[in-house]
């Protein structure tokens, strides 16, 4: 599969992309397109800082919310074509252009940084809370719906592992 495309106008990296759709409250094609590409980036962002622990409790817990995250690239994939009819595929880890550059852990090997990240990750709920509501497409809101719901359970994974590391 050649590396996908970034969308016109899409932010350059994967930390500007995270910081940009953040603040999408409904979302144009072209952000769903960025959220696929995230989406498919956290399988190896959570691999990577599944590393950083030595703990493999702690690891497993991560692992399993990388895989998560590329399911939900494959429905943000799904929803585009619900919409549109077009096809914008879920890029493999060296086929995405968020994944080219400095790939950025997402904290430090630390039970606060778990916290902070749990954070986000149940923000990430209401995210896709609110793009079900206002994308204007039944079946996309429906994938949307079922992505909101695992990044709470991510949330609660990271709050487990968090736990662990505190022993
Ligand atoms: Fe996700
Ligand atoms: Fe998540």
């Amino acid at each position: 599969m050649p590396t996908a495309q970034l969308p016109e106008g899409a932010p350059a990296t994967l930390m500007e992309a995270f910081g940009h759709i953040v603040a999408v409250k409904t979302p144009s094609i072209n952000d769903l397109k960025v959220m696929v590409l995230v989406e498919a980036a956290g399988l190896e962002v959570y691999r990577q800082t599944a590393a950083q622990f030595d703990h493999p409790g702690v690891r497993a817990l991560l692992i399993e919310n990388g895989y998560d995250e590329f399911k939900h690239s494959l429905r943000v994939s799904d929803a585009i074509r619900a919409m549109t009819g077009e096809d914008f595929p879920s890029p493999s880890p060296a086929d995405n252009p968020y994944l080219k550059g400095e790939i950025p852990a997402f904290g430090e090997a630390t039970a606060a940084a778990l916290l902070g990240l749990s954070q986000a990750e149940f923000g990430g709920k209401d995210l896709y809370e609110g793009w079900a509501v206002h994308c204007g497409n039944e079946e996309a809101a429906r994938l949307f719906r079922m992505n909101g719901q695992e990044e709470a359970d991510h949330g609660g994974r990271l709050v487990e592992a968090a736990k662990l590391l505190e022993g």
